[in-house]
């Protein structure tokens, strides 16, 4: 069970790696002694052959004996031979290798380096187009989908299809924010108004397929073919009401809210606004007077 332990070898991967290479270069020095000796029996035979036992005594080339043209030929392969073991082999062999390799690893670690500097260097200017061509991308694709909404302390902003309250400075505000744009609103908000807003193009949703509105509204089956009819229009409004407010505010790039400082009784709310999605950009208060019942205050949300 606990029997004696294998001894490991002393010697490492790398000294084994040397006595294998010098073994081989006695090999190869070995062939090529070998190969000396034979060339100069054979050169020797090759002499005796013509001239002692007139073997081609009649062969000759260019006027010489045949044998000096063998000799030579042989002779040339003798250098080949001597050129191999002694250049290519030794200049050329597992240490020439191992030093081009390390030789082309520093390079490479030179020019990473010089690569990671110049990134340091242009990384903030990368960052920065990289963020302008994104909010330009953002900008062709959506435009400024913004909700506008008047809600209570708690958020309340419709009773019986009807607004709470009448707040004369809010609707103006309405007006002037919405004039000339696109203002996409559910089937019962639309069915809350007298009649179509001037100056503005309506985009009613619903699920009917066969609504009819009067001419020059738009009506579309889902908010996204809302947001899609009103893809031209820098600054297309949401105008509520509150099922359409809900999915809108997934969608929105920004809120106009006019946040009446009472608390009321209602049928219809306004999501809550989640801080950590919406920025407070601008807060105008306004103070209670003849033509305004309650205070309130102008409140814009961005995306964060
Ligand atoms: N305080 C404010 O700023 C403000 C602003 C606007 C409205 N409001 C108030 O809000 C109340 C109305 O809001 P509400 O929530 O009852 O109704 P709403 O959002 O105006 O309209 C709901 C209708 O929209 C259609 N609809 C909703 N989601 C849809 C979808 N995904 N696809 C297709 N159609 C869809 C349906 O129409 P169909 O039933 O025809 O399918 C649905 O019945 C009223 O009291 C109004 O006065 C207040």
């Amino acid at each position: 069970m606990f029997g004696k332990k294998k001894e490991q070898p002393q010697i490492d991967k790398e000294q084994l790696e040397l006595i294998k290479n010098a073994q081989k270069r006695i090999k190869q020095k070995k062939r090529l002694y070998v190969h000396f000796v034979i060339f100069l029996i054979g050169a020797v035979f090759l002499i005796l052959a013509n001239t002692v036992l007139g073997i081609g005594e009649d062969f000759k080339i260019l006027g010489k004996e045949w044998f000096l043209f063998a000799i030579l030929i042989w002779l040339f392969l003798l250098i080949y031979h001597i050129f191999n073991v002694f250049i290519t082999h030794r200049f050329m062999g597992k240490a020439w290798e191992q030093k081009q390799l390390d030789k082309l690893i520093v390079q490479q670690k030179i020019r990473i380096e010089k690569l990671k500097n110049e990134l340091k260097n242009e990384a903030p200017i990368i960052a920065k187009s990289e963020h302008y061509n994104d909010s330009l991308k953002k900008k062709e694709i959506a435009p400024e989908l913004t909700i506008i909404v008047a809600a209570a302390e708690n958020d309340a902003i419709g009773k019986d299809n009807k607004l709470i309250w009448h707040l004369s400075d809010d609707l103006k505000r309405f007006k002037s924010l919405t004039n000339r744009h696109h203002i996409i609103m559910g089937r019962k908000t639309f069915e809350s108004f007298p009649k179509p807003l001037p100056n503005r193009t309506h985009i009613v949703i619903t699920r009917q397929s066969d609504y009819k509105t009067p001419e020059g509204v738009i009506v579309v089956n889902s908010l996204e073919d809302a947001i899609n009819a009103a893809k031209n229009d820098p600054q297309p409004f949401i105008i509520g009401g509150g099922e359409i407010y809900k999915q809108a505010l997934l969608l929105a790039d920004r809120i106009e809210l006019t946040r009446v400082h009472e608390d009321f009784e209602a049928d219809t709310f306004f999501p809550e606004i989640d801080t950590s999605v919406w920025k407070e950009t601008a807060n105008i208060f306004h103070t209670k007077d003849e033509n305004h019942e309650y205070e309130f205050s102008f409140l814009t949300y961005e995306r964060r």
